[in-house]
């Protein structure tokens, strides 16, 4: 079997409703052209976190394989998304005194160490540690203290925890598919590189990436990462409202969705009627479109209230001047975003991924942000140190995280 082209990039979305491949080729001035995609249907996965091993690795061996075929590439390592109810955030400080009244690496090191000494529960683990910004003798906003003189270094630091279980199986997956995985990246940071501009990252901007099973959240400030959550909510309930409110198929409710779903009622015309198919043998229904939307808002209502409150209590609300962005399947359904402006009172766009070449057509909806953010976060970070390890290597787990670690604090 030959080995995977060293000038390619893999990014592996696993996400609740479809696994997605995408194959970029790094180009010799830094481009990436996207040479392949494979998408498959995903089964095995709930609320982001995989639950049936057996039908993820199906689902996506095919999307590799398609990606593959493609491509006319052999692919042997990915760079994979982490998402989830399990992931948590929080900001953390910590304070030490210089040995010789300036700052050294060491002392860095030390002050990183005691933001970050803080009792964890032995299930969760530490995914990324990224330090926002330093204070020296009471002096804030210092970027990069090193070399300064002080007494007194404090560091403010973002960190995010993550079920060991839920990146276990990912890799896991990934291996009995015959992958190593180069690196696990928290899904709305990949999203971010795709979709968000470094003008909207220094003014202050909050990305939603509205999946199947999950909303993504991550907040960034004077061009840093600020906040991250993961909300439990996404298009996948708004599917089931529609089966059940219009007591119609799953499937067809997903259809109906897609086809005339609209999330501000006010916004479709009173007088347009669609078609819905019923239950069993009976025949299908005509129905106001304005119904559909009246199921559609209170859930991307809630959706939004939810972000909002997370946004309030993040400490940020203030900070994101550059408003909202929405990426992810969900964000395509009309009415996202004048409902988004209504709730967040901010300006809110609708965030296709952007920055690659080569097949940009295929892969510009947003659904595909995550995946396109994988391939440019692995280039512009991973590329420079790359390693590997082989499905037998017992320590895999660990190193992926050790490198988590390492990237975000070389990074931010
Ligand atoms: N054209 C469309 N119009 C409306 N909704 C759509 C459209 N295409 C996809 N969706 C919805 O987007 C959702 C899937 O989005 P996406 O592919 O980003 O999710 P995922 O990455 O598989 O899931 P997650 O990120 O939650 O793990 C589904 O609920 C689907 O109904
Ligand atoms: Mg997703």
């Amino acid at each position: 079997m030959s080995r995977q082209d060293q000038n390619l990039i893999i990014g592996l979305d696993i996400g609740t409703t479809k696994i997605c491949c995408i194959v970029a080729d790094l180009q010799p001035d830094g481009r990436l052209d996207i040479i392949g995609i494979g998408t498959h249907p995903s089964q095995g996965l709930r609320k982001g976190v995989v639950i049936d091993i057996d039908s993820t690795v199906d689902s996506m061996r095919m999307a590799v394989e398609e990606a593959e075929m493609m491509a006319g590439v052999e692919i042997n390592m990915v760079y994979a998304g982490i998402a989830g109810g399990h992931i948590k955030s929080g900001n953390s400080h910590g304070v030490v005194a210089t040995k010789d009244g300036e700052v050294t690496p060491e002392d860095i090191q030390r002050v990183l160490d005691a933001a970050r000494a803080q009792p964890i529960p032995m299930d969760r683990e530490i995914l990324h540690i990224i330090p926002q910004e330093y204070i020296l003798d009471g002096q804030d906003g210092i970027k990069e203290p090193l070399g300064m003189s002080g007494v007194r270094l404090e560091a403010r630091v973002h960190i995010v925890t993550g079920a060991v279980a839920a990146a276990q199986n990912i890799i896991k997956c990934a291996n009995r598919c015959g992958l190593d995985v180069g690196d696990i990246v928290l899904e709305q940071l990949a999203s971010s590189e795709s979709v968000l501009t470094p003008d909207e990252k220094e003014l202050g901007v909050c990305i939603l990436d509205i999946g199947g099973g999950t909303t993504d959240i991550a907040i960034f400030a004077d061009g840093h990462l600020k906040h991250t959550a993961v909300l439990a909510i996404g298009g996948d309930h708004i599917t089931n409202d529609i089966a059940v409110g219009l007591r119609t198929p799953t499937r067809e409710a997903e259809q109906l969705k897609r086809d005339f779903g609209c999330a501000l009622a006010s916004m479709v015309n009173p007088d347009e009627t669609i078609e819905v198919p019923s239950i069993g043998d009976r025949m299908p229904r005509s129905l106001a479109r304005h119904i559909l939307a009246e199921i559609i808002e209170p859930r991307v209502e809630e959706l939004y209230t939810l972000v909002s409150r997370e946004i309030s209590r993040s400490g940020f609300g203030d900070q994101i001047a550059a408003g909202v962005v929405l990426t992810g399947g969900s964000s395509i359904t009309d009415g996202m975003v004048e409902l988004a402006e209504e709730v967040f009172n901010k300006p809110v766009r609708r965030g296709p991924p952007q920055g690659v070449g080569g097949l940009t057509d295929v892969v510009a909806s947003p659904a595909y942000a995550t995946a396109v953010g994988l391939v440019l976060f692995a280039s512009r970070f991973d590329r420079q140190t790359p390693h590997r390890y082989t499905p037998e290597d017992d320590a895999s787990f660990k190193n992926v995280m050790q490198r988590m670690r390492e990237w975000f604090g070389d990074i931010f």
